[in-house]
């Protein structure tokens, strides 16, 4: 399988072979992650880190990922501090930033935009969010959570709950669960329903979806997958004061949970989960987050070619 100078723009860029094939370089990756084993794989290349909206776990990630693997890294995670401040185009600043480095990633408010960058850059982009449309490598990394946590993504029954109307992160989830013949559950207020293509799309891929606004059969829930419902996305604030606090993860609600439910969440959370959950065996938010390292240090080396 060969991974060499390919984008990182949408998970369904991917094949089910293609993306068990990364998993599989990803948990070989994991003692260099934890910093118990040394590599030097990347330490002839630069990866650009352009984040031109807010970021805690994937800009870090992506460059801890670099770091672990002996590479450097350039970029900015304020775009006020560079000459888009000018008036400088997305196409410029790429064109900019490839002459300095030899992979870019970047987060960008704009859908589309990460597709679009790619058309100017001769260097792979892997597309850390752009905003309502994907974000691939947070799929990746959640698949392969779910295998580590399960120890298979097939033989779950997963519900996925919050606004999954403007959340990027389970758009993409719901199609590529589909892809591995998961039944789900999407359980949101009636204003941030699953978008209807989406539904349909995971339906045609012959797989069970049910459609709900109340969590409950949580003793039938092997993987909770919960996102925050998301303020800045809400083109009206209004709209947003009716489901902000819709759902709440707590003690009580996990009381009737499967012994071996796991929670996860891309994060960050406002008040979605109780921070009492953070003790359970059920909470598996923060494992989740530390496997973006491994998962993005594999796309890394993958599509610099230097793990065929
Ligand atoms: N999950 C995720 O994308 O987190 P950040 O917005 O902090 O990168």
């Amino acid at each position: 399988m060969n991974f060499e100078g390919r984008d990182v723009i949408s998970i369904k860029d991917f094949s089910k072979e293609e993306i068990l094939y990364i998993l599989e370089v990803a948990q070989k990756m994991v003692p260099i992650a934890e910093g118990k084993e040394k590599s030097d794989l990347l330490s002839n290349y630069i990866m650009a880190s352009l984040f031109f909206e807010p970021s805690t776990r994937t800009r870090l990630s992506f460059e801890t990922a670099m770091k672990r693997l002996g590479g450097m890294v350039i970029g900015f995670s304020q775009p006020g501090t560079t000459s888009i401040q000018k008036g400088e185009t997305l196409a410029d600043t790429i064109r900019t930033a490839e002459s300095y480095c030899d992979v870019i990633v970047m987060r960008h408010p704009n859908e589309g935009s990460a597709r679009l960058a790619a058309e100017f850059a001769s260097v792979p982009i892997i597309n850390g969010g752009d905003g309502a449309g994907h974000h691939p490598t947070q799929c990746l990394l959640d698949l392969f959570t779910i295998k580590r946590e399960k120890g298979s993504i097939e033989k779950n029954r997963i519900a996925l709950v919050g606004d999954l109307k403007y959340g990027r992160t389970v758009h993409s989830l719901a199609y590529a669960l589909a892809l591995f013949g998961v039944d789900m559950m999407f359980v949101s207020p009636p204003e941030l329903q699953m978008p209807k293509e989406v539904v349909e799309e995971c339906r045609e891929m012959g797989v069970d979806v049910t459609i709900s606004n109340k969590l409950d059969n949580l003793d039938e829930i092997d993987v909770l997958y919960v996102t925050r419902i998301q303020k800045e996305r809400f083109p009206d604030p209004e709209e947003y004061s009716r489901v902000a606090g819709s759902y709440r993860i707590d003690l009580k609600t996990l009381e009737n949970a499967k012994e071996d439910l796991i929670v996860m969440h891309p994060l960050p959370r406002v008040d979605e989960i109780s921070s009492e959950v953070d003790k359970t065996k059920h909470a598996a938010y923060f494992r989740q987050t530390f496997n973006g390292v491994p998962v993005r240090m594999a796309l890394i080396a993958l599509v610099l070619g230097e793990v065929k």
